[in-house]
């Protein structure tokens, strides 16, 4: 456990500031530095956001020896690239997600974490907050029974832009790698609880979708089998809004995560529907937090930062390869391939 850490940035996007918001809510943690690829960005960002350290590229940020834990919030191919190079710089990293391009990609990230004894975890922020440690609860009290299938979705309807993140392949686009990687997060982590894990990998995955005209995935369906005949049903995409939700169907009832994956940004209440069979009304669980989303994932970091990896539901380094496993045969069921990791033989 870390009392206090010293944060970075590495790129000033938009999710750079939602979660320099939510730092800055946390008890743990301070924003010291921006990075950006131009100077004028970073001091904008640092004005905006309350960084006194503003560089005008990242290896000027990562040279500044009090910074110790940074966030990567670059578009994903460049996850690897600046996840490394913290690493060697000795910094703790919270990586967005996905971690990497793919599982390769991510290997090689957690070596490094290994090899330079740093602190390192994949951002999926929900697996933070309060509401997951409550779904978990729930499964392994039996609430439902034997939980046999989960259905969950995430998609939202972007507007086309062939060059921006979402849709060019030379950023990474694509609703698997973008939103996708939260359903299967999810459906690995309530199939592993179900088997009293912290997650489990699935046995078989199909899966289909439509790819749009710069070929990437704009909308896009996956089944899983899971060891005990668990099944899930996941549907993402950046094309197409859908309901967002996550469901559990146990023996003896559901459960329903009406807003799974964003809970209560800035503190608040979230939602749980625990429906047992033969109840005629669902029972709303009410989960509620003064503290912020993006807040709660920088406390994480700090609390896990002398075993260099955050306690599950939050991601664990076994945890975000398996991930990335299952969204790499997602993705080549559909024919996903990224010109990046051509010549490296893994497209
Ligand atoms: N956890 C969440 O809630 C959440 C939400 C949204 C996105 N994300 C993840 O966060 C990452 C960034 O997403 P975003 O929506 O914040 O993207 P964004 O607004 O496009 O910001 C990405 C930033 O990365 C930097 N960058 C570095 N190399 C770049 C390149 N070759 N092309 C474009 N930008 C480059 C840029 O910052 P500088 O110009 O300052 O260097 C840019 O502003 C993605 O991996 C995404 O999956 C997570």
């Amino acid at each position: 456990m870390a009392e206090h850490l010293t944060w970075g940035i590495l790129g000033a996007g938009r999710i750079a500031g939602v979660f320099a918001r939510g730092l800055a809510q946390s008890r743990t943690g301070k924003l010291l530095a921006i990075g950006s690829r131009c100077e004028e960005k970073a001091q904008a960002f640092g004005q905006e956001f309350g960084a006194p350290r503003c560089y005008g590229s990242y290896p000027e940020l990562l040279a500044d020896g009090d910074v110790q834990a940074v966030y990567i919030a670059t578009p994903h191919p460049q996850h690897a690239q600046w996840a490394i190079a913290a690493a060697q710089a000795g910094k703790g990293i919270l990586c967005e997600k996905p971690i990497t391009l793919d599982l390769a990609g991510a290997q090689a990230v957690v070596q490094a974490a290994r090899r330079n004894n740093v602190f390192l975890m994949e951002a999926f922020m929900y697996r933070c907050h309060p509401q997951t440690a409550k779904l978990v609860e729930l499964l392994r009290g039996g609430a439902i029974g034997q939980v046999r299938l989960i259905r969950a979705s995430f998609g939202f309807h972007a507007p086309f832009n062939a060059e921006g993140r979402l849709f060019a392949k030379a950023l990474g686009g694509g609703a698997i790698l973008d939103v996708g990687c939260y359903c299967v997060s999810a459906a690995r982590l309530i199939a592993g609880v179900a088997a009293g894990r912290d997650f489990a990998e699935p046995l078989e995955i199909k899966a289909s979708g439509h790819l749009g005209s710069t070929g990437v995935d704009e909308w896009a369906l996956a089944s899983l089998k899971f060891p005990g005949d668990i099944l899930a049903q996941l549907a993402t995409s950046i094309s197409l809004t859908q309901d967002n939700q996550l469901s559990v169907f146990g023996s003896e009832g559901q459960i329903t995560l009406p807003w799974p994956w964003a809970p209560a940004r800035e503190g608040g209440q979230a939602r749980i529907l625990l429906k047992r069979d033969g109840e005629q009304q669902a029972q709303e669980i009410v989960v509620a937090t003064d503290e912020y989303l993006y807040g709660l994932e920088a406390d994480a970091v700090a609390a896990g930062w002398e075993d260099k990896q955050a306690a599950p539901p939050a991601m664990t380094w076994e945890d975000t390869l398996g991930n990335m496993r299952v969204l790499d045969a997602w993705r080549r069921e559909i024919g996903v391939m990224y010109e990046s990791l051509e010549g490296s033989g893994r497209a």
